[in-house]
């Protein structure tokens, strides 16, 4: 059964610091000019309060927030105040990733980044390996904000795209958004995971459990996609994040036959084994590769979205398995789950699902 609210606008945060304040008191009230606003003194790459307000403003653009006018999305001030959060976060970023490698052939660079041949800490291999049913659902709580809007930031690139990258692109966005069936788009897939797991699918319902850093992964992916000038980042983050999946949805996927759930809990794990086997071709050759051949000028941004993606996940990786290794939550409070978790019940499991069996 599905979570209520499944499909309804982002609930209203409660605030972290003097800009999610400001932001918070103003929304809620008629569209109108803003006094002077607060500036943002938090860590711009990973604060609570500079992701927290960078995010809400962000939801303005997706699905809206809970007793906010949709008249604020385009408001002068807000997208001045927005301007604002996201200079010094493009700034911090731009320190983060350092001098830009030179880069000759954009697939290889991406093949060679995306290879996982470290003895590096990763998130889904210490889950597959060592993690247990709540750190299973913590993680699946990090993800929620990405995951339940999947795609989506993405999307923004096809009209800004032409010909081969811009084809390549809507092939894989056709899969992501589930071919025509809507049980089928990934993020549906993931709100039955969360299900299954016995968490709320409602989208940003754990908003207030999400730390800065995590909220940071997403407003980055939102403001590549929102503006043109960063269209060969989104391209770049959107490869990296393609041509990283099939290994790491896989270790997810094992995690939970370890604890026992049944294949619905892994359907969304195991649809990306097998979609992003392909996707991580397109990605690289027709999509990045693509781009690249048509407008060399954008090398360097699809260079710099890919290292912005990783060098920011690593932060998240850091801060998540860093909490768990203090026997610390890795998120801003206690995760309530109440009752069990209904994908462990492994007797109520119809084996012979055609949606099982063509994925399996
Ligand atoms: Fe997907
Ligand atoms: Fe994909």
């Amino acid at each position: 059964m599905q979570t209520p609210g499944r499909h309804l606008p982002c609930p209203l945060p409660t605030p972290r610091g003097p800009v999610s304040s400001f932001l918070v008191e103003h929304l809620t009230r008629t569209p109108h000019d803003l006094p002077v606003w607060p500036t943002a003194e938090d860590d711009p790459l990973t604060g609570d309060d500079t992701h927290l307000a960078l995010y809400l403003v962000y939801e303005l653009a997706y699905r809206g927030v809970e007793g906010v006018d949709e008249r604020w999305e385009w408001h002068p001030d807000l997208i001045r105040l927005r301007g604002q959060l996201e200079d010094r976060f493009e700034a911090a970023l731009i320190d983060l990733v350092g001098d830009l490698p030179d880069v000759d052939d954009v697939t290889e660079f991406l093949q060679d980044l995306t290879t996982d041949d470290s003895d590096g800490r990763s998130i889904s291999k210490f889950i597959a390996s060592d993690g247990d049913l709540h750190q299973f659902r913590e993680q699946a709580v990090h993800r929620t904000a990405w995951q339940l809007k999947e795609a989506d930031p993405h999307s923004w690139a096809i009209p800004r795209l032409g010909g081969k990258p811009k084809a390549a692109l809507v092939e894989i966005q056709a899969d992501e958004y589930g071919d025509g069936v809507d049980q089928d788009v990934h993020a549906e897939l993931y709100a039955l995971t969360m299900e299954r797991l016995g968490l709320s699918s409602r989208p940003n319902h754990y908003l207030d459990l999400l730390p800065g850093v995590t909220l940071a992964t997403v407003n980055l992916v939102s403001m590549f996609g929102l503006h043109r000038r960063w269209l060969g980042a989104v391209v770049g983050h959107l490869a990296v994040f393609e041509m990283s999946s099939v290994t790491t949805m896989a270790r997810f996927a094992t995690a939970l036959r370890r604890l026992r759930f049944d294949p619905w809990t892994c359907l969304f794990f195991d649809t990306h084994v097998v979609a992003d086997a392909h996707h991580q071709t397109v990605a690289a050759t027709d999509l990045a590769g693509g781009l690249v051949e048509q407008d060399p000028k954008r090398l360097d941004e699809v260079v710099f979205g890919a290292l912005a993606l990783c060098k920011l996940e690593a932060k998240l990786t850091e801060h998540m398995l860093g909490a768990w290794d203090r026997g610390e939550s890795s998120l801003r409070g206690e995760l309530d789950v109440t009752g069990p978790a209904p994908g462990q019940d492994l007797l109520h499991v119809p084996a012979d699902d055609p949606r099982l069996r063509a994925r399996v």
